[in-house]
């Protein structure tokens, strides 16, 4: 898809963490490397009483803290400084917003130019946002909205989040972010899957035993305690990043990626509605729910979960989980009877994303006299850190007489395999926007299939209402994410 020469990049919440920490480092990396519009230009909007100066000089501030040091240049830092305008307005005033429309009138060709409306801000105010801009004559093609999560607390409420942002952009204008869609190695999913031959004649139920999917993080939820305490880990990983991942594991090869088809969104689709519905029975057998107490993460002492919701002043009687394992199916021709088994939690022993899936058995083993161990074949995939991807074969040890055979690994490190910078997901995700590809963007059906699928497992666990389970902060979590894939006769892998 072409770049377009111009581009205006609006972003509500400009002074704020997301914007600061991601999403102007992204455009400055982009910026550095020549990818941004010749004429671009960024607008940030925020309540903050700054002028263009000062609004420049915390971005510097930003900047020489969150872009690695290797890549601070002076010139580019400079030009980018030079794109960037803000704009003081409360967006919930009625009265405030002529200004902001009188800066992006005040170009040439301001009608044909591409107009990014990034909404970094609560989900509250996506309504009056959007009907502003749709009553000032912003809202048109080629205009573009870019919702960040959370889209809703259930699927009621991510329908309204839709309905209101649908009332003024078309779907085909609305960008839903999931930035682990943007990452690298996510992406390189796809081409494994789909640009070599040798996984795909084993990739259904009759090879594969049982997929594993982690996000693990070592961060508690610090600062973010008020946000979090009101959504928890199924709502704030699971419901987007981790079902995203499983839909790129487990969707029919697409037609096309990318070239402004749907191909890869409909396929998504059909796997976020194959996912085998909960009933409160199966809820209680194969999800679990963890909280962090105090512990030791990275040999240094921090608190539990609820200390620092009381530090943050939010009601201690919570019942958030900071920690969910549980146990799917996708119930189609290709992967019926294969289990799904999913975990994410913060606090825990190390930060690592990673996606396992684990091989049957050989049918027959004619080494019966053979020394040492096999295990079944596994083809991890890391998501983070180290990029990468490991194939665990059995291998015979070196050595005379007799068979001793020994788990190997063949691996691949992207860092190793190919000497270039593995950009941050926002950057690919902003480009995608300015450019108007939306094959890495949620469409409206797949958040509501996966809230679909999520609701009744927080309805029970809000009717049950059991406070999750203990973990000490820098373990793996709860013991009973541990039973729930064991009393299956399998266990969670490691890399
Ligand atoms: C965000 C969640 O979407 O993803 C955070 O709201 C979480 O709670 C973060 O920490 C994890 O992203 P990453 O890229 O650091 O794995």
């Amino acid at each position: 898809m072409q770049l377009p020469e111009a581009c205006d990049f609006v972003v509500f919440g400009g002074t704020g963490d997301l914007a600061l920490r991601k999403l102007l480092p992204a455009l400055y990396q982009c910026d550095l490397e020549d990818r941004l519009p010749a004429e671009a230009r960024v607008v940030a909007v925020s309540r903050s009483e700054l002028d263009d100066e000062g609004y420049r000089a915390e971005v510097r501030r930003a900047l020489s803290e969150h872009v690695a040091s290797e890549y601070q240049d002076l010139a580019a830092v400079e030009r980018l400084l030079s794109r960037l305008h803000h704009v003081t307005l409360d967006v919930e005033d009625d009265h405030d917003w002529h200004t902001l429309f009188g800066v992006l009138k005040d170009r040439p060709d301001a009608e044909s130019t591409i107009r990014v409306f990034y909404l970094a801000v609560a989900p509250s105010l996506f309504g009056p946002i959007c009907r502003h801009l749709g009553s000032g004559g912003m809202a048109d093609a080629p205009a573009r909205v870019v919702l960040e999560k959370p889209i809703g607390h259930d699927l009621a409420s991510a329908r309204a989040v839709n309905d209101v942002v649908g009332e003024v952009f078309d779907e085909s204008q609305i960008f839903r972010i999931d930035h682990y869609l943007g990452k690298e190695s996510v992406q390189n999913l796809l081409v494994t899957r789909f640009a070599n031959t040798f996984l795909e004649p084993l990739w259904n139920s009759h090879s594969i035993d049982h997929v594993q999917i982690t996000v693990a993080e070592t961060l508690g939820v610090g600062a973010r305690a008020d946000y979090y305490d009101r959504a928890g880990a199924l709502h704030d990983m699971v419901q987007n990043h981790l079902l995203q991942l499983l839909c790129l594991v487990a969707m029919e090869p697409p037609i096309e990626i990318g070239g402004g088809r749907e191909d890869v969104r409909d396929e998504k689709l059909k796997v976020l509605q194959a996912l085998k519905p909960m009933s409160p029975e199966d809820i209680d057998r194969d999800t679990v729910r963890g909280r962090y107490a105090s512990g030791w993460v990275g040999g240094e002492p921090v608190a539990g979960y609820l200390e620092e919701l009381a530090t943050a002043g939010s009601p201690a009687d919570s019942l958030t989980e900071t920690f969910v394992a549980l146990r799917t199916e996708v119930q189609n021709w290709r992967w019926a009877g294969v289990p799904f088994y999913l975990r994410t939690g913060k606090r825990l022993d190390r930060r690592t994303s990673e996606i396992v899936v684990v091989f049957k058995d050989a049918p027959y083993d004619p080494f019966r006299q053979r020394e040492g161990i096999t295990e079944p074949n596994r083809l991890t995939i890391r998501v983070q850190p180290e990029e990468g991807m490991r194939i665990h074969l059995n291998a015979k040890e070196p050595g005379p007489g007799g068979y001793r055979l020994k788990p190997v690994s063949l691996d691949l490190s992207y860092a190793s395999a190919f000497d270039k910078r593995s950009p941050d997901a926002y950057e690919r995700l902003l480009m995608d926007v300015i450019r108007g590809n939306m094959t890495l963007f949620m469409r409206r059906d797949e958040v509501e299939a996966a809230w679909a699928w999520c609701e009744p497992i927080l309805r029970h666990w809000e009717t049950t209402a059991l406070p999750p389970k203990t973990y000490p902060a820098g373990t793996a979590g709860p013991t009973a994410s541990f039973t729930l894939i064991e009393r299956d006769g399998r266990s969670w892998q490691e890399s």
